[in-house]
């Protein structure tokens, strides 16, 4: 989160309204990379924007503050009740759709629709993923630009059994006030290679000293793909002039990539 310490140490005062899970995503972190580089998309494609999964308001606070006139969506509504939170303390009132992405109801609303994340890999089946697109097409004004950041499948070496997989350290945030440490380990449950779908769960833990003082686990699902898999379906759902951009950089994928994030653009209407 891009807040200061005053809006820290505000997140603590309310944890106890929220899952662990929406805590995690509420905290600082140190490390931003993806902003500036949806930052740079914006500043492109004037208009309206959507950020869909916009989970706690990381991003869409820091765009608000950027001057950029974004909403936001979310299946989760401790995510979107924190993000109003959030937002309100920074001074904003976005509007916040609690809606799942695949269900958006909006014709030809928004400029840039952006997907940050790894967000739309919680999409598995794959007629869905093929709905989901097209609806994201039909939400875009002619010309506008969806971006999707994807994480590629470098850890499939984790994911293989017996189920389930041991714990494995993914990260740590040290909490406000001197409050402890919120410890998140994952594992994975199942893999179906045909399908390319890993089930798996998140445990977090928020430790101080020797005593945990709440424990939650996260179970769900995530879709893998590969570069040229996501580029067809792309095109499939109507989208041209599609770029595959590296690591948040302005550089095209080159096949060692942390991130991949592709920019694709609903086919501009014919004067
Ligand atoms: C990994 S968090 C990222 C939050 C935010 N985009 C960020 O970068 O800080 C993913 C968010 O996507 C939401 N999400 C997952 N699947 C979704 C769906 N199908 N429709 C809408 N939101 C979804 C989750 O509730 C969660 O808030």
């Amino acid at each position: 989160m891009t807040g200061d310490r005053s809006t820290s140490d505000s997140i603590l005062a309310v944890a106890d309204r929220f899952d662990l899970e929406t805590l995690a995503w509420a905290l600082d972190r140190d490390i931003e990379p993806d902003c500036h580089f949806y930052e740079a998309i914006l500043q492109r494609n004037a208009g309206l924007a959507l950020e869909a999964g916009c989970g706690t308001g990381r991003l869409l606070v820091a765009l608000l503050r950027a001057d950029f006139q974004i909403e936001g969506c979310d299946i989760s509504s401790d995510m979107l009740s924190f993000c109003q939170f959030h937002a309100e303390v920074t001074g904003f009132k976005p509007t916040l759709h609690l809606c799942a992405i695949e269900n958006l109801p909006f014709v030809n609303r928004y400029s840039v629709i952006l997907i940050a994340c790894g967000t739309f890999m919680c999409i598995t089946e794959s007629d869905q993923v093929d709905r989901c697109l097209a609806t994201l097409h039909a939400n875009l004004v002619p010309g506008g630009q969806l971006v999707i950041s994807l994480i590629p499948a470098t850890y499939l070496h984790l994911v293989v059994g017996p189920f389930p997989t041991p714990w494995e350290p993914y990260y740590q945030m040290t909490l406000p006030k001197d409050s402890g440490t919120l410890i998140v380990d994952w594992r994975a449950t199942d893999i179906c290679s045909t399908q390319q779908i890993v089930s798996e769960e998140c445990r977090y833990r928020w430790v101080a000293g020797e005593s945990i003082i709440r424990e939650e686990i996260s179970a769900g699902q995530h879709r893998w793909y590969h570069r040229d898999q996501f580029l067809a379906r792309l095109r499939r759902a109507g989208f041209c002039d599609i770029e595959v951009y590296s690591d948040y950089s302005d550089k095209p994928s080159d096949g060692f990539d942390a991130v991949l994030s592709f920019v694709a653009t609903r086919t501009p209407e014919k004067v």
